[in-house]
This record gives structure tokens, C-alpha cells and sequence, in this order.
């Protein structure tokens, strides 16, 4: 009984079935393996449209040569049955050939926002965010798009693409879901062993450890290398960054202080498996 389209032909027909009443749709774009954090965003999505299409596309432009795109998990039919559980309207699951021409040849590049951080160790990886939640948008033409704050830099390279190409979209950012014992859940986590999840966990709690230094005042520099170093001592084999970041313009505050807009993020990786997460501090 849930829809699923996978030609643009199919998904406009679909929604002129829509009809051009006031109802107004939400588009949950996605790479699948569904979770929990996938489907809060679903429901935050259904409160706030009439409608909720959820895309899931594992877009080969964002991954780098030498990561995971070919091991990427992958388990459509769990996803359309957690899909259909959740009541969304309509699955969208575009084809690599029908999203990318051979000779496609366009690419967008979203600075300030989208520069440092993940960038500075996936310098690409941006480039194809943009340029695939671009090609859904035109596909879908949501009037909603929702995304997780656990990709923070993602979503705020989507809000300044949004702004600066006026495109007609609302964009909402969803907290982050986390499990029982606060791991930050990703489709990624399906990797790990016991062994190596035991030290993904410590992860938010240093995350945390580290917030509440800084809000009881703790000194921003000090605080991040030692951080850095918990993450190591914690048996995480590589940190990418430990940084203090206006949570808008992502400027860093790493050298700097503390205010009530400031976001800590965490990039590190755990047996071959790279972890990222994010949380608010405020002003001590
Ligand atoms: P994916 O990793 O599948 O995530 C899809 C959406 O779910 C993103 O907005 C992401 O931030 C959100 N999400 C993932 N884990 C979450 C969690 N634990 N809590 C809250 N939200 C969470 O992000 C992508 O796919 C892709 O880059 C995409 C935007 C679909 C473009 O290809």
C-alpha cells in the first residue's frame, strides 16, 4: 500500500494526483538503511505538511574515491515496510542513470558555510550534497525539507544554498536521535562489532564532557585539546577535528570564547569507521 516511484515521469503523476489544493508537501531526503533518526525526521515532517515524500538515493557524488559508496548499507525492503509503518505518502527512489547523464557536467560549490570542517578532510564531499538535495528539490518541488542536526554543517550548507539561490523551500532542522545510551544513530553504525561500539560510545559522552567544561567556563583552547586527546586515549584511531564554531556562519571559535550560539563537533574515526557529532553550548 505504500507508493513508490522511481522515474520522474511516475513521481509527477503522482503528485498532480495531489492536486493544487493548499496541501503542502515535505520531502525527507535520504541515502536509506533506516533508523530512528531517519524516522523522527518523518514525523516532524508529517506535523508540519499534509504530505511526506521521502527520497532514498545513495548519491555516488558525495562519496570520494576510496570511501564507502559500494559497502554503503543498503536494505530497501526494511526501509519501505519502517516507511509504511510511519504513514509517508510516497517513496522516491530515483536510478543512478535518471540523477546522472554520463556527460553531466554541472557542480555547485557552497562557501563559507560549506569551507573547514568536513571539508577540510572530504573536500568534495559538499559539492555533491549540494548538487543532489538541489536535483530533488527541482524533481520534488517540496515545500518543506527536513534535516537532522547531526549532519550540522550539512544542514547549514543547505539553508545557505537554499538563501542564496532563493530557492522556494522551507528548510527545518530535526534534533538529534540518539540511542539509549546517548551514540548519535547512523546508518554507519551497523559497521561496528561489540568491540569497536564499545568505543564509538564514548564518543558523546566526551562530546558532553567537553560542553560542560566549556560552560562552567573552562578556557576554549585548553579545552579542545584535551578533548582531542580523550578521543585518543578513548582508542579512536584518528581525529579529524574537535572544534568550537558559530552555530550560523560556522566560524570557528577555537581560539576564542564561548556564546550562547556556539556548537561543539566532533569528526573521529573508530576501526576504520568515521564518526561525527554535534551538540549546543551556551555562554558559561
Ligand atoms: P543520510 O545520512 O541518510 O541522512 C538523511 C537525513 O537524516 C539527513 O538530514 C541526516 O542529517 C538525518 N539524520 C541521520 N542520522 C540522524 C540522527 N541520528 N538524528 C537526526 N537526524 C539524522 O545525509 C544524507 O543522508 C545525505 O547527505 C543526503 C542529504 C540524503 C544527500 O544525499
Amino acid at each position: 500500500i505504500l507508493p513508490t516511484v522511481e522515474t520522474l515521469t511516475a513521481l509527477r503523476a503522482r503528485m498532480d494526483g495531489y492536486g493544487a489544493d493548499q496541501a503542502r508537501t515535505a520531502l525527507v531526503p535520504t541515502m536509506g538503511a533506516l533508523h530512528e533518526g531517519h524516522l523522527s525526521l518523518v514525523r516532524i515532517a508529517k506535523r508540519v505538511a499534509d504530505r511526506v515524500i521521502v527520497s532514498i538515493f545513495v548519491n555516488p557524488t558525495q562519496f570520494a574515491p576510496g570511501e564507502d559508496f559500494e559497502a554503503y548499507p543498503r536494505d530497501m525492503q526494511a526501509d519501505l515496510k519502517l516507511l509504511a509503518q510511519e504513514g509517508v505518502d510516497l517513496v522516491y527512489l530515483p536510478s543512478r542513470p535518471s540523477m546522472y547523464q554520463d556527460d553531466h557536467s554541472t557542480s555547485l560549490i557552497i562557501g563559507g558555510v560549506g569551507d573547514g570542517l568536513e571539508t577540510d578532510h572530504r573536500p568534495t564531499f559538499f559539492h555533491g550534497v549540494a548538487l543532489v538535495v538541489n536535483k530533488l528539490f527541482n524533481r520534488v518541488r517540496p515545500d518543506i525539507a527536513v534535516f537532522g542536526e547531526k549532519d550540522f554543517q550539512q544542514l547549514a550548507v543547505i539553508r545557505r544554498m537554499v538563501r542564496d539561490l532563493d530557492m522556494p523551500v522551507e528548510i527545518i532542522g530535526a534534533p538529534i536521535a540518539r540511542d539509549a545510551q546517548g551514540l548519535a544513530l547512523s546508518s554507519r553504525n551497523r559497521y561496528f562489532d561489540a568491540e569497536a561500539l564499545a568505543v564509538a560510545r564514548q564518543l558523546n559522552r566526551i562530546l558532553f564532557d567537553a560542553r560542560d567544561h566549556l560552560q562552567t567556563g573552562a578556557d576554549v583552547a585548553t579545552t579542545l585539546q584535551h578533548t582531542h586527546r580523550n578521543i585518543l586515549d578513548s582508542g579512536f584511531s584518528d581525529v579529524d577535528y574537535v572544534s568550537l564554531a558559530d552555530a550560523t556562519s560556522l566560524n570557528l571559535q577555537n581560539e576564542g570564547v564561548v556564546t550562547d550560539k556556539s556548537r561543539l563537533l566532533i569528526a573521529a574515526h573508530c576501526r576504520g569507521v568515521r564518526l561525527i557529532d554535534n551538540c549546543a553550548v551556551n555562554a558559561p
